[in-house]
């Protein structure tokens, strides 16, 4: 997301998308948090003109991705287009670049779910309009938002909490580490060898780190991760587009499930935190989404409130 300074307000206006977390400042994470607060409270006045229409193109399946982008930009007074796979062909029936141009007459922004980043990236490059990820190999930055918008609802604040996230360095990991780390949160992962998270994400969320004083623990023991955290987070043991993997993964994965016992060892009025989808008996234990500390379909939720503060901002002025 790219801002500017709108001098004689003195407010932010996004401009370019949203792609990575990366491409955000802390003040713009919270000013994104404080409008979804507001929006979900029923307050605030953000509206897009009817006639701007957004493009939902997946390459890859979704329930509360396409669900909750529909209805932020139905609720903002704007319209939708669902694209899929099969219709489009991205980059098989046609070359993405063109697929973004083309887009760029019609819509007035585009949320896509890609395989590769690279592919996002390509459609940004070629699209006149706001391109923002809805995930990608990558990153999950409209999740990590959502989830920074639930602790910060539970918890009354973000800086200075311990999240602990168990599992794979993937897409939804690297966005919320980007994110824990812009706004002062302490981020610890668990993961087994061969899947921490990677060195350039890990590169850029230490320069972050390093700015709002927060700390990054890597290690590969689940039970010290969780030690003593104010948040548990754990994702799929095999993405979208990782199927061929699933079995050795199921292997190296086996001890990383979370289950009450390693709940056990967080603070006791920790949260549990999950994106969805979940695999009960995979990464977590059956009924784990019922334990007392699950805030699972908050998050879900909340995919909405700060869908609709991304775009309002996205939009407001076309
Ligand atoms: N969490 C999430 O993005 O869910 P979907 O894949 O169903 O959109
Ligand atoms: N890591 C998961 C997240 C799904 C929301 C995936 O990419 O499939």
């Amino acid at each position: 997301m790219q801002y500017v300074n709108d001098k004689d307000e003195g407010s932010l206006s996004l401009k370019r998308g949203l792609l990575s977390i990366a491409d955000l400042a802390a003040q713009e994470i919270l000013c994104l948090i404080e409008g979804a607060v507001g929006m979900k409270q029923g307050g605030g006045d953000a509206r897009v003109r009817s006639s701007t229409t957004v493009g939902l193109l997946f390459e890859k399946p979704s329930l509360r991705t396409r669900v909750s982008f529909e209805l932020a930009i139905r609720q903002l007074g704007g319209q939708a287009i669902y694209l899929s796979p099969e219709e489009v062909g991205l980059g098989k029936r046609e070359p993405v670049g063109d697929v973004a141009r083309v887009l760029s007459r019609y819509l007035q922004g585009i949320v896509a779910r890609t395989f590769s980043h690279q592919t996002l990236r390509l459609l940004a490059d070629n699209a006149s309009v706001p391109v923002v990820n809805a995930l990608s190999d990558a990153e999950h930055p409209c999740q990590a938002l959502g989830d920074l918008l639930t602790i910060y609802e539970r918890k009354g604040k973000l800086e200075g909490l311990n999240l602990a996230f168990v599992g794979d360095g993937n897409n939804v990991a690297s966005s919320l580490l980007l994110a824990a780390s812009l706004v002062g949160m302490n981020f610890r992962i668990a993961s087994p060898p061969k899947y921490e998270l990677g060195s350039g994400v890990l590169q850029t969320a230490l320069g972050f780190a390093e700015e709002s004083g927060s700390t990054i623990t890597c290690v590969s023991d689940p039970a010290a991760a969780v030690d003593g955290v104010d948040i548990v987070y754990t994702d799929v043991w095999v993405s979208m587009g990782q199927e061929a993997q699933a079995k050795s993964r199921r292997v190296d994965f086996a001890d990383y499930q979370v289950n009450a016992k390693l709940l056990s060892c967080a603070k006791k009025d920790a949260l549990f935190m999950h994106p969805l989808p979940a695999h009960h008996g995979e990464e977590i234990a059956e009924n784990i989404l019922d334990h007392p500390k699950s805030v699972v379909f908050d998050q879900a939720e909340n995919r909405l409130h700060i869908q609709k503060a991304v775009l309002a901002e996205l939009l407001r002025d076309v």
